[in-house]
């Protein structure tokens, strides 16, 4: 049985007061519930880990390089110091707005091995890989390029998020997201063999709502949802992790 988990990415949203919402949460998750992990901004990284009980507390980002001249930037030891355990790295946004190519996210994902945090890497095709029919590639392309070896089950979580379908509430239909994850489920079975390729926990997301979050999770290979907005509030999240 593969690790279930749902992750929430609160994106550059939440000062202080958004530390209720982690207390709300925890106080409403059942003793049995999957493994739930929220990336704060990095401002809250600290507060969040003392707050959250039965809540796993991520980064949104880290840097490759362990310290030295690199401005406004954290390392992925500086994230584990804070008592965080996990880190996304790709995220589209950084992957768009910075830049970041599967270079240098492979690296980030090295880098949070060193610190002993689990990546959340991301993938995912634009709107015009989609239109050409070029989205098993692009995510082919992307697997092969971003993800060191050295993955295991335990020490990698990957997230399949379409581009178009972030903040857009336009979700793919299942057939969609059942036919990139059977791919990216064959992929890592072809690179890691069938142990570790069976057991790498791969995540959906973009757009997930309490009132799609089941339907997402019935297909086969879905082990839970890397979500945005609906992370935000836990009466939102709440329910999609029951879903899960
Ligand atoms: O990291 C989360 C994703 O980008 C999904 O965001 O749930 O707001 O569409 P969303």
């Amino acid at each position: 049985m593969r690790r279930k988990i749902a992750a929430g990415n609160w994106k550059m949203n939440g000062t202080s007061n958004a530390l209720a919402e982690l207390e709300h949460l925890t106080a409403s998750l059942p003793a049995n519930a999957p493994t739930v992990v929220i990336c704060p901004p990095s401002t809250l990284l600290f507060r969040a880990c003392e707050t959250a009980r039965n809540i796993a507390i991520g980064a949104q980002d880290c840097h490759m390089q362990t310290s030295g001249a690199y401005t406004g930037d954290i390392s992925a030891e500086m994230i584990a110091d804070s008592g965080a355990r996990y880190v996304i790295v790709g995220h589209s946004e950084r992957r768009d707005a910075h830049e970041e190519t599967n270079t240098m996210v492979r690296d980030k994902a090295e880098a949070a091995w060193a610190a002993g945090l689990t990546p959340i890497l991301c993938i995912g095709e634009a709107l015009e890989d989609r239109e050409a029919d070029n989205t098993l590639n692009i995510i082919g392309g992307q697997l092969a390029g971003s993800l060191p070896s050295g993955v295991s089950a335990e020490n990698t979580v990957i997230a399949y998020e379409p581009i178009w379908a972030i903040g857009t509430g336009k979700v793919p239909t299942l057939e969609q997201i059942i036919e990139v994850h059977d791919f990216i489920r064959t992929r890592l079975i072809a690179r890691f063999g069938e142990d570790i390729g069976n057991a790498i926990p791969l995540l959906y997301g973009g757009s997930v709502k309490p009132d799609n979050a089941a339907t997402i999770f019935k297909a086969e290979n879905v082990d839970g949802a890397l979500v945005g907005g609906a992370s935000l509030k836990a009466s939102d999240f709440a329910p999609i992790i029951a879903a899960l």
